[in-house]
């Protein structure tokens, strides 16, 4: 099994970003965690802050992952070019979220993604990254 894992904006900021929200892990450390948590599986991790690498990236995994955990931050919510690189790609793409986005803002509330993901999980802190592995390797 090997999962891609793709962060997008801000979020190479966790632990100093918002803490209150996100929590004080930053992503690299919680990426031991979950490596020790899936010894079987085959994690790999990106992140960017820009639009198009994020679309680059799913392009070059989408066809040969087992999956992708994908965490687009507030591209999310409005980024039509991401959904169709999701569209694009036969490899499942679960979108995760940190924070339950439904209990914040209104704008938060409505993800472009969602309709070309497999599933949404959002609302665990960093757990939300496990539970989206968790589901893809049910899918096997
Ligand atoms: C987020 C929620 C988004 O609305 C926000 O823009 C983020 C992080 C989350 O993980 O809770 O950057 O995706």
């Amino acid at each position: 099994m090997r999962i891609q894992i793709v962060n997008g904006p801000n979020l190479n900021l966790l632990g100093i970003r918002e803490p209150e929200i996100y929590g004080k892990k930053g992503f690299e450390q919680y990426l031991h965690q979950l490596r020790d948590m899936f010894p079987n599986v085959r994690i790999d991790y990106f992140q960017s802050n820009v639009e198009g690498e994020l679309i680059n990236m799913i392009h070059e995994v989408g066809f040969d992952r087992d999956g992708i955990v994908l965490n687009a931050g507030a591209y999310t919510h409005y980024s039509l070019a991401l959904m169709d690189a999701i569209k694009s790609v036969n490899t499942p793409v679960v979108e995760v979220h940190i924070s339950n986005v439904h209990q914040r803002e209104e704008f938060r509330r409505h993800s472009v993604i969602s309709p070309a993901c497999k599933g949404v999980i959002c609302g665990f802190g960093l757990d939300s990254y496990r539970l989206a592995i968790e589901a893809l390797l049910n899918l096997k």
